[in-house]
């Protein structure tokens, strides 16, 4: 079977799009265009048959990024797997924000806190080669791709189990602190259903999904200049109000994200 006769076939059972990615994946290839300049080339029977079973796992609604087993963010690609979140693009946002926010946090202590795969502290500590960055997770096996992750793209992060704040000491500030922790509250009618692919212990939150955010905002007072902090648009009255009650400056907000400032 050569690969225009397969993608044919295998755009009767899933999308034009994902077909052409497993194949991509499996060729070890990374441009779609060596797809449309490579119609003619006959696949190895091991390849079919590898890409029968990928299809029948995207078939029963498992994400890509788990199948391949990476996903990109902010031009990098990051290793995953079902023990962390897949990086959503929503959350690129962030690192344009710190990257413009203060010139002092180039220089500075940046913290993530439930850093899952590792994206955005890794991303931040590419992107400020001279800050000093450190990332926390509640979950062991989350932290284990995220050293990963470090040690692939060549980042200096140091890496902390903790649940939010708890493991650092009292009088520890950074500049910045960046935070893309649970917030999805299990009700919500308009969750997809790759979400049930995912950990529950990265999306879920009590409180209509406020309720780790808020634990965070409280345990952030005076440890920190600025927060980035992402939520859902939903929630953003919420959190605007309760971090000023808590003595944040809301500065801004973009997409999904929340920015404040504290006087430390
Ligand atoms: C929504 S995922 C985000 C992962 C990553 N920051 C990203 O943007 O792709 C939330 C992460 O927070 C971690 N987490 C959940 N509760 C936590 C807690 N109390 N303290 C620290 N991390 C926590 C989860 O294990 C998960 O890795």
């Amino acid at each position: 079977m050569n690969v225009d006769s397969w993608l044919k076939k295998a755009r009767t059972r899933i999308s034009a799009l994902d077909a052409e990615l497993l194949l991509l994946f499996v060729l070890q290839e990374r441009d779609r265009i060596f797809l449309m300049t490579h119609l003619e080339m006959r696949l190895a029977d091991a390849d079919v048959l590898l890409l029968d079973k990928l299809i029948e796992m995207r078939e029963q609604g498992m994400p890509l990024a788990y199948i391949s087993g990476e996903k990109e963010f902010y031009g990098r690609v990051f290793q995953v797997n079902q023990h962390v979140l897949i990086p959503r693009p929503d959350s690129e946002t962030i690192i344009d924000i710190a990257k413009r926010l203060d010139p002092r946090i180039f220089l500075g202590k940046v913290l993530d806190v439930g850093t899952g795969s590792g994206v955005l502290a890794i991303t931040l500590s590419l992107e400020m080669p001279m800050a000093r960055v450190s990332a926390s997770d509640i979950e062991r096996d989350a932290l284990f791709v995220a050293s990963k992750n470090a040690i692939s793209l060549g980042a200096r992060v140091d890496f902390l189990e903790s649940n939010l704040l708890k493991r650092f000491p009292k009088d520890e500030k950074f500049d910045l602190i960046v935070a893309n922790l649970p917030y999805v509250d299990i009700g919500w009618p308009w969750r997809s259903k790759e979400l049930e692919w995912e950990p529950g212990s990265a999306l879920y939150a009590g409180d209509g999904g406020t309720e780790i955010i808020k634990k965070f905002m409280t345990e952030a007072v005076g440890r920190t200049r600025y927060v980035i902090l992402e939520c859902d648009p939903c929630q953003h009255k919420t959190m605007i109000k309760f971090s000023k009650n808590l003595g944040f400056v809301h500065i801004e907000t973009r997409g999904f994200q929340l920015v404040f400032s504290y006087k430390v």
